[in-house]
Order: C-alpha cells, then sequence, then structure tokens
C-alpha cells in the first residue's frame, strides 16, 4: 500500500512536470507564432499599401487624364459659343445697318418729297401774291403761272428774263414781233397796257421758276 502510493505519487510528479514541462513548449511556440503573426501582418499591411498606392496612382493618372479631356472639350465648346455669338451679333449689325439705311433712305425721300411741297407752295405764294392786275387778261392763254404752252402756239413765258419778257411785250404792242403767226393776236392783248404795267408783268413772270 505504502509502496503503491508512493509509485503513484511519483508518477504524478512525472506527469505534472511533463504537463509542465508541455505547457512551456507551447508557449514557446505561442510566442513563435505571435513573433511570426506580427510580421506576417505588417507584410499584408505593406502590400496592401502598395496596392492602394498603385489604384492611387492609376486613378489620379486617369482623373488627370479625364480633367484634361473635359478641360479641351470646355475650350472646344466655348469657342462654339464664342464663334455663334459673333455671328449672331455680325448678323444682327447687317440687319440694323441694312434697316437705318432703309430708314435713311424713306427719311430722304420723305424730306425731298416735303421740299418740294414746300416749294411748289412758296411759288405758288410768290404767283399769288406778285401776280399784277394786268395780268389777269394773260391768264386764259398763258395759265396762271405763265407755265402754258399759249393756244398750243407760244413758247413758255414764265421764268423769261424780265429784260426780254419786256422786250417782247413792247414789240407786240408796236407789231413788230410773230413769232408762231400770231403776233396780231398779241398786239391786240398788250394794246391798252403802259410800260409800268409791261415792267410790273415781266417782273412777275421772271420771278417764276
Ligand atoms: C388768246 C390767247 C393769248 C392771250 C390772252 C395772251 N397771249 Fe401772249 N401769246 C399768245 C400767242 C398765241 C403767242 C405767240 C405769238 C407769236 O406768234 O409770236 C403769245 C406770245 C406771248 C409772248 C412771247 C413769248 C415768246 O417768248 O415768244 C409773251 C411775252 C406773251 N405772249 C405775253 C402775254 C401777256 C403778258 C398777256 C396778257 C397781257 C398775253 N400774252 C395774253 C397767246 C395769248
Amino acid at each position: 500500500m505504502k509502496y503503491f502510493t508512493l509509485t503513484t505519487l511519483i508518477a504524478a510528479a512525472l506527469l505534472f512536470t511533463a504537463c509542465e514541462e508541455k505547457t512551456t513548449q507551447e508557449k514557446v511556440e505561442e510566442k513563435v507564432t505571435e513573433a511570426v503573426a506580427p510580421k506576417t501582418d505588417s507584410e499584408k499591411a505593406m502590400d496592401a499599401l502598395k496596392e492602394a498606392a498603385e489604384h492611387a496612382k492609376k486613378a489620379a493618372a486617369s482623373a488627370a487624364v479625364d480633367a484634361q479631356k473635359a478641360a479641351s472639350e470646355a475650350v472646344a465648346s466655348a469657342k462654339v459659343e464664342a464663334e455663334k455669338m459673333a455671328a449672331e451679333a455680325s448678323q444682327k449689325a447687317a440687319e440694323l445697318q441694312a434697316s437705318a439705311t432703309q430708314s435713311i433712305e424713306e427719311a430722304g425721300k420723305e424730306l425731298s418729297e416735303k421740299a418740294e411741297t414746300v416749294k411748289a407752295a412758296a411759288t405758288d405764294a410768290i404767283a399769288s401774291i406778285s401776280a399784277p392786275a394786268a395780268y389777269a387778261k394773260c391768264k386764259g392763254c398763258h395759265g396762271a403761272e405763265g407755265k402754258q404752252v399759249a393756244l398750243g402756239k407760244s413758247a413758255v413765258i414764265a421764268g423769261q428774263d424780265k429784260a426780254v419778257l419786256i422786250a417782247s411785250l413792247q414789240a407786240y404792242k408796236a407789231g413788230t414781233k410773230n413769232e408762231a403767226g400770231m403776233g396780231g393776236l398779241m398786239k391786240g392783248q398788250v394794246a391798252s397796257l403802259s410800260d409800268a404795267d409791261f415792267e410790273a408783268i415781266a417782273e412777275y413772270l421772271s420771278q417764276i421758276k
């Protein structure tokens, strides 16, 4: 019994020692594993970093290409827009010029028409204001302003030189002028008129344009 107990104790002690030894070995192995593991992790980390850096590099390069493309597209579209605007502006300018030219032409036409009207009115005014009483009987053949060809035969007497008119009237009165075979008729018209009448008539007729 004593022997058994002793044997058991020795066996237990041996077993214990063995167990302890095993535990220590395991601990060493754990330590070794622990020592190796961080190395593997850091390598993984390094790999991941390298990969990330590679990705970042590629991404940056592609972003740069994209940006350049976008910039050149923007420049091209801006150029197109600018050209369009310039074309529109020049068309507007041409339209404005055309309309301005038209306006000027219309205004000019209107002005010259007005001027014509004013001139005619002024001529009428001069004629009506200064037509002497002695001219009243001449109107039937020569017209109110002396612009008619009397009986289809005479020259137009309006606007003739004053001295020429006086000479003509004096010649008819004297019976020495006969241009179209109607000198006798004119002699009858001016027979009763004085030099003062001739002067007034000639003054009036010479002023008509
Ligand atoms: C019935 C129509 C008639 C009347 C009215 C008349 N004339 Fe004449 N007149 C004539 C004819 C026709 C002649 C052309 C005479 C000729 O053969 O030379 C003429 C010629 C003239 C000429 C010369 C034109 C030229 O350069 O040869 C004058 C100037 C003139 N008349 C002034 C007058 C005056 C002024 C009156 C009014 C006082 C008047 N006549 C009235 C018909 C008329």
